[in-house]
């Protein structure tokens, strides 16, 4: 499974990076709207960080105003992929887009229904959103599991992301699930690495190694 980061701070994106597990990074006006500087700024500093896709999104409400949106953002990087709202226009735009072969992440996906009609139009990408799912009580990961079978079912080729990570199950269930791409905030890259027996193994190690004769 590929992991990308849900981030726009570049402090993040560096440290993460320097891992050698990040794969590509996914924002959103909120995130960009966190790091208090010009969007088009922090989005050049973030696509020459990484090689894989960055996921910029539009705001525009029509088809026209998100593909002219689209053009310009691509500009700023190869690496550039266009974040289109799973509206009745982002699915006109996303066709559109297809059309001109610039990659579409299709975000804000609460529905398999949505997850079909995505994919049927051509999008990159789909963004299921399990975190924001659990949180009204609805199992997230469910979704995952509908939109990979129907996917699999047609022979789609866009890819599942499973988005609004919250914690570390939520990475592993999406692995086990066979979900293409997590995208995943900083603080659950770090609560995936750490387990409290892998600490206490290695101070165990490092007092014990003081033991031995020189
Ligand atoms: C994904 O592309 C979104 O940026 C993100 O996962 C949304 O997460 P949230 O529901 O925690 O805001």
């Amino acid at each position: 499974m590929k992991i990308f980061i849900d981030t726009a701070n570049v402090r993040e994106i560096q440290e993460a990076v320097a891992l050698g597990i990040i794969d590509g990074v996914t924002t959103n006006p909120s995130l960009i709207a966190k790091e208090k500087r010009p969007c088009g700024e922090v989005l050049k500093e973030i696509c020459a960080m990484v090689a894989g896709p960055v996921s910029a999104e539009v705001i525009g409400l029509d088809a026209e105003s998100m593909v002219k949106e689209a053009q310009e953002l691509s500009i700023i990087a190869e690496n550039i992929v266009i974040k289109i709202p799973l509206i009745k226009e982002g699915i006109r735009a996303v066709r559109m887009l297809s059309q001109k072969n610039i990659r579409t992440n299709v975000t804000l996906c609460f529905s398999v229904s949505q997850a079909l009609l995505a994919a049927k139009a051509g999008a990159t990408f789909i963004s299921p959103f399990i975190g924001r799912l659990d949180d009204i009580s609805q199992t997230g990961m469910d979704l995952v599991r509908d939109i990979k079978t129907i996917y699999g079912n047609y022979s789609f080729k866009t890819e599942i992301i499973v988005a609004s990570v919250r914690n570390p199950l939520h990475v592993v269930n999406a692995a086990l699930l066979g979900a293409d791409i997590a995208t995943v905030p900083f603080a659950v890259i770090e609560q995936l690495l750490t387990h409290p027996l892998t600490d206490s193994g290695v101070q165990r190690f490092l007092d014990d190694y003081k033991k031995i004769p020189k």
